[in-house]
């Protein structure tokens, strides 16, 4: 049995982890690990690898960034002869980014299985390229791995053979809890100067609010004036830092914020797990948070995580100062989201998608003899 793993960007690191440590227990399997390079910064790839305790990739296909047609041929056209040389029982992808369809749309086109991790996600926004993503990647799948029940009830309305989908319970919450004991240890508060449940920590890339300068401007004034209440920590994705640097009054703008580099997984788990409040436009933080018990205000119209929402420490706020402000100091005057843990983030989400990936491999060989 061979299985093949594919990850590309940042927030798959952390979802593949767990199910290579969870199927290498198992017996008579071949796993390969494919990094497509479509993140390449050390700090937006190395260090998980290092944090998250994974092994090297055994394929680096170096695509690199591009426009989203470029980059997804560039994806497509490099892994087909991998697959062709592997010949892999499945596939396992995870998420919604651009590495993510394009090796699906690849792998199923030659037969070969494909195993969607984080599977039924919507936000029913079809301007987010993810959610192009999420569609296309879920009706090609054979096995789609969902982290919650409204994934189920999704994928069943667009007509999916529900014998196809799995509620395993969320993956990443595997990571984040063998992670945490060593993100305690993490020194990043002192090397920030902050004292824990002082401080509020923001992340932002989405391309709706980053890559236009009047929607970046008014998200860097509500971080802002955030900003005179306690110091507000923002780790900068790349998309974002060539945005500011762009644009000396954007630059201005987020003077008042503690910029940093882009953080390794420890030590963005140990920020965020000490945080007084977290604002973001990140899909995978949503969770992270609800998982911590921290509140989380999510700076977007729209969710494809909507029991973060509804049992978790989640609320949309949008993106107009006039909603996010009040919001932030709703929370840090304590009437934030207490929530609840959703049914099955309980760190075994791995082994249930391992377990159901053996048996898929098993069932295609006995097919095939
Ligand atoms: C991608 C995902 C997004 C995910 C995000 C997490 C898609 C469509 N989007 O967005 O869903 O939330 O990753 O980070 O796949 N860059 C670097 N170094 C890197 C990687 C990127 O400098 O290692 C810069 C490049 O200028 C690049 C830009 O960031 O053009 C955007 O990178 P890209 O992979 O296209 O999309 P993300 O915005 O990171």
């Amino acid at each position: 049995m061979k299985i093949l793993h594919v990850v590309g960007a940042r927030p798959n690191f952390m979802k593949v982890a767990p199910i290579l440590a969870a199927l290498r227990s198992r017996s008579g399997l071949t796993q390969i690990l494919v990094h497509t390079g479509q993140h390449y910064d050390a700090k937006m790839s190395d260090v998980f690898f290092q944090d998250l305790g994974m092994p090297a990739p055994d394929v680096h296909l170096g695509v690199g960034s591009g426009s989203h047609a470029q980059q997804t041929a560039k994806v497509m056209t490099e892994i087909e002869p991998v697959l062709l040389r592997e010949k892999p029982d499945v596939v396992v992808v995870a998420g919604d980014v651009n590495s993510t369809i394009a090796v699906a749309l690849v792998a199923a086109k030659m037969g070969i299985g494909v195993a969607h991790v984080e599977s039924g996600l919507r936000s029913r926004d079809w301007s987010m390229p993810e959610e192009v993503n999420r569609v296309l990647t879920d009706r090609l799948s054979d096995l789609l791995f969902t982290p919650s029940r409204d994934g189920d009830e999704t994928l069943a309305r667009e007509g999916i053979d529900p014998r196809r989908v799995h509620f395993v319970g969320n993956v990443m919450i595997d990571s984040l809890r063998a992670a945490l004991p060593r993100a305690l240890q993490s020194r990043i508060h002192q090397q920030l100067e902050l004292t824990p449940k002082a401080y509020a920590l923001a992340t932002l890339h989405r391309p709706a609010n980053v890559d236009d300068p009047k929607s970046l401007s008014r998200v860097l004034s509500a971080l802002s004036q955030i900003a005179t209440k306690l110091p507000v920590v923002f780790p900068i994705h790349p998309r974002t830092r060539a945005r500011l640097e762009a644009d000396p009054g954007l630059k201005q703008e987020a003077s008042s914020l503690k910029l940093t580099d882009p953080l390794g997984y420890l030590d963005f788990l140990a920020l965020t797990n000490s945080a007084r409040v977290v604002m973001t436009d990140s899909g995978g933080i949503q969770e992270e948070t609800t998982a911590l018990g921290v509140p989380c205000l999510t700076m977007r119209e729209n969710t494809e995580r909507p029991v973060t929402c509804e049992i978790g420490t989640n609320t949309l706020v949008g993106t107009d100062p006039l909603q996010v402000v009040p919001a932030a100091l709703a929370v840090l005057e304590g009437r934030g989201k207490q929530g609840t843990i959703p049914e099955l983030w309980d760190g075994h989400a791995a082994e249930r998608i391992a377990t159901i990936l053996v048996d898929f491999c098993r069932a295609r060989g006995q097919v095939g003899t």
